[in-house]
């Protein structure tokens, strides 16, 4: 008979009692619901609601419970429809009495949010380790290419020199939001909710504090009804995994173009590569495509979620029970995406030579010419019609700026002088970018030294 049997007089469906069953994914939480009902039991002891002996009996039991499952020992039973009635049902069998005891002031309403909020926030932590990592490298290897000329881009088209160091600081100051968007989803997260019950609360003199300390949170969820309908926290988790996903493959996607003959910038580690069945030449990106590849869930799952919360009254409704696959795809993905990124960033090869002779076309320093008419008194805009025009020249004479000769210069405008040479020599036109933030080498070290000292303050 099921659990809430008592009132039926059919059995379920057997359709219908494997399409409500839980069981088959929400079993990765039966860490998170032996770990509540611990705590539940103890809180049920201090207030007098159970004797300190049951208490002990109780938590024996679920400790051999969680000691069995985590060997395998266990066969969950789909009869019994979720982790949360697996697990009661085992104690019941293993100590008797007890078993159904635990249940008292609780429901499974507030014990299923306590669980995942518990699960989420320990992928959150284990997802910020992960994070951190990866910064490290992308700070070591901007720390290395600090001086390593390339070509900086807009509509994929050449357009500044940069060092390849201040293009891979761009990411890291992704990171570095990803990271902290996952600290204050944590803070916001941060109220137990057990001890709402079905949705009211309870009339039995419980103490929710207790609990919240047992279970390190910072307090309780204020409202018992919000406390068993809310998924919010989900769906940010499902947002942050969705945006650290769009970081990764917005990274992966430079790592395949520059992989590329076309580019030849970088080249991926053997290890990190994979070969074609056909053609004997090719090495291919595959982890890089894979993880731009992985936005594709990352997102639906955020989605899915959006969805299956929208317009649900309150409080709690079976459709709740979607909320969890989500959350198990996303972290897992998410997780090992970051890993294999990072492996990728340690063994790649940086082509400094290719990376700079592509700085030596494509006009990169067109925007320095024009600023050192300005410095000689004219005004940016004819600059700008200027050094267009010798562009123009140049594509014509089939050169570039640096070979042209100063009176060849001096035909577009008699402010030219020797010293164009030197503010026009790529090496120079990136170390004068030193606005806070630049790709200049005094710029690019203030960003390096707050990198670090944030790395330090999160290890
Ligand atoms: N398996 C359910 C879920 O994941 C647990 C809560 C069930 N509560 C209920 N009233 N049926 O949401």
């Amino acid at each position: 008979m099921k659990l809430w049997g008592g009132r039926f007089t059919k059995e379920e469906n057997e359709a219908a009692n494997e399409f409500n069953a839980s069981i088959k994914f929400d079993k990765e939480l039966y860490k998170q619901d032996i770990k509540g009902s611990i705590a539940h039991s103890k809180m049920l002891a201090k207030c007098n609601i159970i004797s300190e002996d049951m208490q002990k009996k109780i938590q024996r039991g679920l400790e051999d419970i969680e000691a069995d499952v985590s060997v395998n020992k266990i066969e969950f039973s789909m009869d019994k429809e979720d982790i949360h009635m697996n697990i009661e049902s085992l104690l019941t069998e293993r100590i008797g009495e007890g078993g159904k005891i635990l249940h008292t002031a609780r429901s499974r309403n507030d014990q299923v949010a306590l669980d995942l909020k518990m699960y989420i926030r320990e992928q959150f932590v284990e997802i910020k380790e992960l994070l951190s990592a990866i910064m490290q490298t992308i700070f070591e290897v901007s720390e290395k290419h600090k001086n390593t000329l390339m070509p900086g881009y807009t509509h994929m088209q050449r357009a500044q020199p940069i060092t390849f160091g201040f293009h891979m600081m761009a990411y890291f100051q992704m990171f570095k939001r990803d990271y902290k968007r996952m600290e204050n989803a944590m803070d916001i997260m941060d109220e137990m909710p057990l001890g709402a019950c079905a949705l009211s609360g309870t009339s039995y003199e419980t103490d929710r504090r207790f609990l919240a300390e047992e279970l390190s949170f910072s307090g309780v969820t204020e409202n018992s009804m919000d406390s068993v309908s809310d998924r919010d926290f989900a769906m940010e988790f499902l947002f942050v995994m969705s945006v650290i996903g769009i970081h990764l493959s917005r990274l992966s996607e430079e790592l395949i173009l520059w992989s590329s003959k076309e580019f030849d910038f970088i080249e991926i580690d053997d290890a990190l590569a994979t070969g074609s069945s056909i053609m004997p030449q090719k090495k291919n990106p595959d982890m890089a495509e894979l993880i731009r590849g992985k936005c594709g869930r990352l997102n639906g799952n955020l989605i899915a979620l959006l969805t299956v919360m929208k317009g649900l009254p309150l409080a709690y409704n079976k459709d709740l029970q979607e909320d969890k696959e989500p959350v198990f795809d996303s972290s897992d993905t998410i997780k090992k995406s970051i890993s294999i990124m990072n492996m990728m960033m340690q063994t790649m090869r940086i082509n400094e030579d290719k990376m700079h002779e592509a700085c030596k076309t494509g006009f990169l320093n067109a925007t320095d010419a024009a600023d050192y008419l300005v410095k000689k008194g004219v005004p940016f805009r004819e600059c700008h019609e200027i050094i267009g025009k010798i562009v123009l020249y140049c594509i014509k004479e089939n050169k570039c700026m640096e070979e042209m000769k100063l009176e060849e210069y001096r035909s577009f405008s008699k402010v030219f002088a020797e010293d164009i040479y030197d503010e026009i020599s790529m090496e120079k036109c990136v170390k004068r970018k030193n606005s806070e933030g630049g790709t200049g080498a005094a710029a690019m070290l203030i960003q390096l030294e707050k990198a670090k000292a944030f790395l330090e303050s999160i290890n």
